[in-house]
């Protein structure tokens, strides 16, 4: 299949103005595999065409299913399983004491993909009963794609899925096989909750969460919307609150809203308000300020 120049500009264009996600013309290459199954499944037989259907508005939905297919949704249980691992041992406990009175957590995973890492903040909890028993915990995950989001809700994940990032004990504990494949189980769904949302949108619930996981998601926006992206995830998080980002990820340069968390690695604080992290300015304000 081959893509003309003007139509990867158009597939590009389209997919920024959705998401933010830039396709970087290295990255163009990814577009043929990612649309075929969808071009299949609706008797298209060029991208050429594809585009000429979607610059018509003929087929209504056609562009959002393109946008979702050219998202990259990978995700496994605990990925990189250190942050979950600091969360547990140094986040977690010191939430213990400071919402002791309110005994409620409340968590964002915010470019979600389908749940995997909303199950694992689940799992973390239902691994230690005894600590959270009378506690609310609310775990809300969320994505641009509606089709990301309604696999999460379901909860259910192929073998190969289930498989990637649990031991098996772990999988038998906390998931059951049935038709559709295997099942989070009860109480691993109660606290969790999934909402189709655009991270570059207003937060769902401004300055109520505890920790928001915002990983592997804004590698590839543009240095302002990333920008405009910490600046919603701060409005986001109590002024206690963590942010963890992916592993590569890093607030540095992006904006002076959150500093390192000197005491967990790959988690930052929100700058000021009492959190003892200094306000860092970006080195483009830095070179500025020194001409
Ligand atoms: C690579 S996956 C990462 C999933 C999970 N956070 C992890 O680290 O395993 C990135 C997800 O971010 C979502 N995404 C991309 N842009 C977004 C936006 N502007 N708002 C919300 N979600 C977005 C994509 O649909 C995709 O599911």
């Amino acid at each position: 299949m081959q893509i003309s120049d003007s139509s990867s500009r158009i597939l590009a264009g389209l997919l920024e103005a959705r998401t933010g996600q830039q396709l970087t013309l290295s990255r163009r290459w990814r577009i043929e595999t990612a649309l075929s199954a969808l071009m299949r499944e609706r008797a298209i037989g060029t991208l050429d065409e594809l585009i000429t259907i979607l610059v018509m508005g003929r087929e209504p939905g056609l562009s959002q299913q393109v946008v979702e297919a050219l998202l990259n949704n990978e995700t496994y249980f605990f990925r990189d399983r250190a942050p979950f691992d600091v969360l547990d041992r140094n986040v977690l406990p010191q939430l213990a004491k400071s919402r002791a009175q309110s005994k409620r957590v409340r968590i964002w995973s915010a470019g979600c993909s389908t749940g995997q890492e909303v199950f694992s903040l689940a799992m973390i909890f239902a691994e230690n009963p005894d600590q959270w028993r009378g506690w609310t915990v609310d775990i809300l995950g969320t994505d641009v794609s509606s089709g990301c989001v309604d696999r999460a809700r379901a909860g259910s994940y192929s073998q190969f899925e289930v498989q990637r990032g649990l031991g098996i004990g772990q999988m038998i504990k906390w998931f059951e096989e049935g038709a559709d494949g295997w099942r989070a189980v009860e109480t691993l769904r109660r606290p969790v909750r999934f909402q189709v949302h655009n991270l570059l949108e207003p937060p769902p619930h401004p300055g109520g969460f505890d920790i928001v996981l915002c990983r592997n998601v804004l590698l590839y926006l543009s240095a302002e919307k990333k920008t405009l992206a910490f600046e919603r995830v701060a409005s986001a998080l109590a002024p206690d609150g963590w942010l963890m980002l992916g592993a590569g990820e890093t607030v540095i340069g992006q904006t002076t809203k959150f500093g390192a968390d000197i005491n967990a690695r790959g988690l930052y604080r929100l700058t000021g308000n009492g959190s003892g992290i200094e306000k860092r300015r970006s080195p483009d304000r830095r070179s500025a300020a020194g001409a």
